[in-house]
């Protein structure tokens, strides 16, 4: 029996690859594209000399102690009935962005961009892409965020460009174009460009042929998106002057995608082969990583008070800190993948693993250094679906346990938009219904091989992408009041009951659950910076940790199972009066052992 595997549903999307074909190339062309070519001869202002803008409004460190809150704009609010989320429809939810307590909004990608990967192929740095908005809404949408006390932080998408940027339609067009070196180039009287891997390609080929010029260029993801050549140093100081460029307009920081990958050896010397699971790692912290890091910290973030977080972080934890160490000055954290990776092999995933990756990469991070913590973003299924149970009778105690999880953690909690109501996996049945290329495109491969559909939709319906990218659910109206037109994606049926407004009027709800956890994380800063210590480590069913900050240790009880179970006190742990925090209104009884609900999850300080 042939079953199609799905790899880039067991870690993030590098391990897209074996299932995946590429989308057809599409000839729309940018208009704005102009303003990003003459970036390089505007004058570089000193760095030194420029202003700090809102750098005295933030303490050093800050981005330790806020909470992140990830909005995926296409799908959080239409304000204009085209049926795909934009900045006017965000602006208009920044109320809801202030009820929640979140200090900080990453916001994915609204570059101009021929969306080949939804916003992460930009054909122009310096734009907003026409389905978003314009400028002026940015300019609006970042002055009421901060009029609101919340921080912005955009991604920043320099391992490649769109291939419909200025800078790659003129490298193409000729051998001797100011911005050939801007990308990687294999001429074709060479002979084949020696192996490398792509995971958005059709036969994971990452080396294009094109044409115009005999050449084949570089593209580690979709032919639509060439690498950037990151030995040119004029690309780096174009990419320092686009990070000033949004952080002068006053953004507070970047998410630096897939980053880890920007450096390359331009001699592509021969590399053992390569496979959708071994991508990510073989590819990883090429030369000079670290150099091109300090040399972004020097010259642009070191003038700023910005946050930074690398979407992955290397091969382990010893790589993971050369990025965070603060003694290197480079970036102020990452976000791994092992942690949501965990839980994609869905029939061996255990709880224990879950725990031991989190003990892992905090233990690594305990004396120095910073990590994110996230069960899932806009790559992965939705996180009450992987590692809850998303059936009606427990959907909301684990959505409330799960994010009991991110906000009690420690470094810094990064909440998927949806993930505070406990949104839940879309229920797409054909493929009619998906978006992601990803999907699509395996989709094609398993036809023109042949193979198992039945087990391939089992295995979409887990761990799609489009999962975590049906529109936010608002109210009961047509299409969750995400939209009056027809919606881009489709919306889950469940909005009917599941949804932003029910949940906002029941003081029980797993949104106002995800307020009171998120309110009790600001009051205490044990539960930010106190030292984790795992419990009970081979206990199959419960997590539990405790959080100690000088004199003062807090208890976390998590049963991950949906059935009562009961959890003997570890020897010399005391609960000190009322749990601080619990999502079931039975109280735990303070003996010699917690007895504890489906999905039950209890923060109590100690004695
Ligand atoms: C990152 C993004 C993902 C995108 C890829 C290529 O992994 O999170 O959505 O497809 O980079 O830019
Ligand atoms: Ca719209």
């Amino acid at each position: 029996m042939s079953t199609l595997r799905l790899p880039f549903l067991s870690s993030p999307v590098f391990r897209l690859a074996a299932a995946l074909l590429l989308a057809g190339g599409t000839t729309a062309c940018n208009q704005n594209a102009k303003t990003e070519t003459n970036t390089t001869t505007t004058a570089k202002p000193e760095a030194a000399t420029r202003p700090t803008p809102a750098a005295l409004a933030k303490p050093a460190g800050w981005w330790k102690e806020t909470v992140v809150y990830q909005l995926y704009p296409r799908s959080f609010q239409d304000s204009n009935g085209d049926g795909v989320g934009d900045l006017k429809g965000i602006i208009s939810r920044l109320d809801y962005l202030k009820s929640l307590g979140v200090g900080t909004v990453w916001l994915n990608p609204i570059y101009a961009s021929p969306n080949d990967d939804n916003g992460y192929d930009i054909s122009d740095y310096r734009q907003i892409m026409p389905e978003s908005g314009s400028m002026a809404d940015f300019d609006e949408l970042l002055k009421g965020m901060h009029a609101r006390g919340i921080k912005l932080v955009m991604d920043l998408v320099v391992n490649h460009s769109s291939d419909e940027h200025a800078w790659f339609k003129s490298a193409r067009a000729s051998r001797t174009s100011p911005y050939r070196d801007y990308y990687y180039w294999w001429p074709a009287e060479k002979g084949t460009p020696p192996k490398r891997y792509s995971t958005f390609d059709v036969k994971h080929d990452a080396w294009q042929y094109d044409a115009p010029t005999k050449s084949y260029y570089l593209h580690y993801f979709s032919k639509k998106q060439p690498d950037l050549n990151w030995n040119n140093p004029k690309l780096r100081q174009e990419v320092h002057n686009i990070m000033r460029y949004w952080l002068d307009k006053g953004i507070d920081g970047f998410r630096m995608d897939a980053f880890q990958f920007v450096a390359k050896d331009p001699a592509f010397p021969p590399m053992p082969p390569v496979t959708a699971s071994t991508f990510t790692n073989a590819y990883n912290h090429g030369p000079h990583l670290h150099d091109y890091l300090k040399e972004i910290n020097r010259e642009v973030l070191s003038h700023y008070n910005a946050m930074t977080v690398a979407e992955g972080a290397g091969r382990n934890t010893a790589e993971a800190m050369l990025f965070v160490d603060p003694a290197r000055k480079e970036l102020d954290m990452t976000y791994t993948f092992e942690g949501t990776g965990v839980g994609s092999d869905a029939d061996t995933y255990k709880l224990t693993d879950l725990k031991r990756v989190y003990t892992h990469w905090d233990s690594a991070f305990a004396q120095k250094g910073w990590q994110a913590i996230d069960l899932g973003n806009h790559d992965q299924p939705r996180m009450v679906s992987k590692f809850g149970d998303d059936r009606p009778a427990f959907r909301a105690p684990s959505a409330k346990l799960l994010n009991t999880f991110l906000l009690t953690m420690r470094g810094t909690p990064y909440c998927y938009n949806g993930d505070e109501l406990g949104m839940t996996n879309s229920q797409f049945t054909g493929i009619a219904d998906y978006r992601d290329v990803a999907a699509r495109n395996a989709y094609a491969l398993l036809k023109q091989q042949g193979g198992d559909e039945k087990a391939f939709f089992h295995n979409l319906a887990r761990f799609s992408r489009d999962n975590s990218r049906t529109p936010f659910q608002w109210d009961a109206s047509a299409n969750a009041g995400f939209t009056t037109g027809t919606p881009w994606i489709k919306v889950n049926p469940n909005y009917l009951t599941l949804n932003e407004a029910s949940q906002d009027k029941d003081s029980a709800s797993v949104l106002n659950h995800f307020r009171r956890a998120l309110a009790l994380r600001q009051q205490h800063k044990v539960l930010i910076h106190g030292q984790y210590q795992l419990l009970d480590a081979t206990n199959p069913n419960i997590y539990a940790y405790t959080r100690t900050l000088g004199s003062e240790k807090v208890l976390v009880v998590l049963n991950f199972s949906s059935v009562p179970r009961t959890w003997p006190l570890p020897a010399g742990l005391t609960p000190s009066g009322k749990p601080w925090l619990n999502n079931y209104p039975q109280a735990v009884p303070g003996g010699p052992a917690f007895a504890l609900q489906p999905w039950q999850a209890v923060v109590v300080a100690l004695r």
